[in-house]
This record gives structure tokens, sequence and C-alpha cells, in this order.
């Protein structure tokens, strides 16, 4: 402790006693998070290159109408509702992920983890423990505009749907023209629906709704059983932080992989041998 600022608050943004390393973590954290966003956002508006054999990027899963004329798209009878309609307006991109990417981008940008983060990192609200915040008038934590967060606890449920069409995507990595095999895409694509279900299953509104609310774990075999599942869930959710950034760093490589191997930059190793 500085002996000078002691009982006292010194003023400026980020001005702080501590003398340790405390800003290396929101930097990261703000080089990481705005990586990705950039990336995915590029990603999101090229409509092209997000399939390739059986492999379908996570970004644009699942399919809701494609463009069957873009290069390296999928197949039109993957799409749910097929081809793009012809009343189509002219000003949305014709990509496929612009039609979903709202429901995972909402479930992580309410994640209370990713909360603490970007609130850290973006906002400097502030930077850090002990940590001076921008200037502000007064302190009144998520109300008003804020008040969105709460979506969370209803984006979840369909982060749990995404799980499931993801793990979908994955199986079917592993077959190609009827014939099962494995490739490298194979297991990219397999491990990002783990990381993903890792991280979704280890949300707090998760563990609250399979245990949070039981007031005795061992009344009954019912609620014993939900003990046990809250236990499993507490295990990821204790890991909330690590599987947030394996995930994302999983999904959005998972996406350049299809994409450079869409291109023929990168070679997909395989039993089918193309
Ligand atoms: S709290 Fe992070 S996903 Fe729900």
């Amino acid at each position: 402790m500085n002996g000078q600022a002691r009982g006292g608050y010194q003023s400026g943004v980020a001005v702080t006693v501590r003398n340790d390393t405390w800003w290396i973590s929101p930097l990261l954290t703000f080089l990481g998070f705005s990586t990705f966003i950039i990336y995915s956002t590029w990603s999101a508006l090229q409509g092209n290159h997000y399939y390739y054999g059986s492999y379908l990027s996570p970004f644009y899963s699942p399919l809701i109408f494609i463009n069957p004329y873009a290069v390296g798209s999928a197949p039109v009878e993957h799409a749910w509702l097929g081809a793009y309609p012809s009343w189509w307006p002219t000003f949305i991109p014709q990509s496929p992920a612009f039609l979903i990417l709202a429901f995972p981008g909402a479930f992580r940008f309410t994640c209370y983890y990713y909360r603490k983060a970007y609130y850290r990192s973006f906002a400097l609200t502030p930077p850090g423990c002990a940590v001076n915040p921008l200037p502000r008038r007064d302190y009144r934590g998520e109300t008003f505009l804020l008040l969105f967060q709460n979506l969370h606890r209803y984006a979840l449920y369909f982060a749990l749907l995404f799980i499931v069409i993801l793990y979908y995507d994955a199986f079917r990595a592993f077959v190609r023209d009827g014939r099962w095999g494995v490739g490298v895409g194979s297991l990219v694509l397999l491990l990002n629906a783990t990381f993903l279900a890792c991280y979704t299953l280890g949300c707090h509104s998760w563990r609250h709704l399979v245990g949070g609310r039981l007031d005795c774990f061992s009344c009954d075999s019912l609620s014993k059983k939900r003990y046990r599942i809250w236990q499993r869930v507490t295990f990821l959710n204790e890991r909330h932080q690590l599987f947030a950034w394996i995930s994302l760093f999983w999904v959005g490589f998972s996406d350049l992989y299809v994409r450079l191997v869409s291109m023929g930059v990168w070679r997909d190793f395989s039993t089918w041998g193309n």
C-alpha cells in the first residue's frame, strides 16, 4: 500500500495504489473480445465458404435460408426453408449467419462472466478491483437500459437448443456421401459442440434451474437426483470462465477451419481421401 493514499481516494481513471500487474487481465480480455467480434462479424458478412463435404461452420448453423449460388455454400436441401425467397430485401445480406447469430450473441453478451469481463475491459467500470473507474455521476448498477441483461435466463433456452443442433452437425460431419468416416474437421466440430456444451451447462441460470430452488437436497428421491445434477453443473460452473474462453476461441477456429478448407487453403486429412 502507498502510505500517501491511505484513508482517501486518488482521482483519475485507472489510478490505483495496487502495485501488481492488474491491467494485464482487462487488456487481454479487450484484445481477445475485439479479435473475436471483428472476425465473427466479417465471417458472418461473407455468406460463403461455410460448408465443405459434410462440415458446416457453427457460425452458420442452423441454416434457415441459403443462397445456393454462393461459393462454398451448403446444398439447398440442408436449409430448413430452402433458398432465399425472391422478396428478400436487398439491403439485408444473404448470409445464413445473419439469421441466427443474435441468439448465441445474446447469450454470451448477457452471461454473468462476460458482463464482468467487458464492464472491466471495455467500459472501465471499474477496470479492476480497487482501481478508479471512468468518472460517472452515480452508481446505479444494472438498472434502466441494463435491465435487458435479465434476458440471459431466456437466452439460455435457445443456447441449449443450439447445443443439440451443433451435436447433430458434428454427427453429420462423420458421414460423407453416405459413408462413415472421420476427418480433422469432424473432430474440430465435435470438440466445438463439446466445449460449447461445457460452457452452456456451467451457466449460472442453468445451475439455478436444476437445483437452485431446492431447500432440501435429501428430502426425497427427486431432490437427491437434482442434487447430483446440481453438483455436476457446479463442477462446470466453477470453470465457467475457462470454458467461456475455450469455447469462444474454438467456435471461431471451427469457422476458420471450414472456411480455409472450403477455399482450398488448408487440406482436410480424412478417411474419405478428399
Ligand atoms: S452465466 Fe455465463 S452462460 Fe449463463
